[in-house]
């Protein structure tokens, strides 16, 4: 179903105490009604204490990864029903930094996917293009293939229970983000892609969010445009006050 989102990508960042410090900031500032569905995605180590901590809060928790198999000898890996036994509602699938540095491929995120779906587990699909392939014009054609490969065997009704963020790689830490413009040229290519495979309908319920470098001051450009519905957040998710802030903005 198509909603407001902000979720917070913390990466490899805040052991236990500051976990504990940036859920106590965020929770302590967080309005009481909120615009946005609200989700965290903490280290796995974290992920428990997450849930524990804001089990009377209207913040989802998420996990930045999830394994493709039930279970088994994949030493180091970790199995979507730990992920739900501890809370996990949402999940991270094919995030820039886990295609490129962990080499993983269209095929693993398409089982990624499937694997998700199969546990009731929101996947955030991520997509998009490096910063050659914007220079030569091919960002689209790259979203394009990276949305095809991965997900377009599900279903319509399957479809509608994934959640797309577009995350242009040359803005992701940068402090480079993608102009409002840039941004929903390619929510709006996203959708009429979904709309082309499915139907307009379907199209019209997936949540699409853009991430790469949104802080406080340009998250509300960004989210007035009609076809970005949120926004995925790495370094200003791990500023309670910015946090908030971003979340604030819709
Ligand atoms: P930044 O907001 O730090 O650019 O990171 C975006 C991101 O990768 C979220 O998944």
């Amino acid at each position: 179903m198509r909603k407001k989102i902000v979720a917070g990508n913390w990466k490899m960042n805040c052991d236990l105490s500051e976990t504990k410090n940036l859920l106590e900031g965020l929770t302590q500032s967080l309005p009481n009604l909120l615009s946005a569905e609200v989700i965290v995605a903490p280290p796995f180590t974290n992920l428990q204490f997450a849930f524990d901590n804001l089990k009377n809060r209207p913040i989802h928790v998420c996990s930045q990864n999830i394994n493709e198999n039930d279970s088994g000898a994949f030493t180091g890996e970790i199995s979507v029903a730990m992920l739900k036994s501890v809370g996990v509602n949402y999940a991270i699938v094919g995030h820039s930094e886990r295609r490129e540095i962990y080499n993983e491929t269209d095929e693993l995120l398409k089982k990624k996917v499937n694997q998700s779906l199969k546990n009731n587990i929101t996947p955030l699909f991520c997509v998009g293009e490096k910063l050659p392939a914007r220079e030569a014009e091919k960002h689209f054609d790259v979203v394009k293939e990276q949305i095809e490969k991965a997900t377009f065997h599900l279903s319509a009704d399957e479809f509608k229970n994934i959640v797309i963020a577009y995350e242009p790689v040359w803005a992701i830490g940068t402090g480079k983000t993608a102009s409002p413009e840039q941004a929903q040229e390619m929510h709006l290519y996203i959708r009429e892609l979904i709309a082309k495979k499915y139907n307009q309908t379907t199209a019209d319920e997936v949540s699409i969010l853009y991430g790469g470098s949104v802080k406080p001051a340009n998250a509300k450009e960004i989210f007035g445009q009609p076809d970005v519905d949120g926004g995925l957040i790495g370094g200003a998710s791990l500023n309670a006050e910015d946090f908030v802030a971003i979340i604030k903005s819709f």
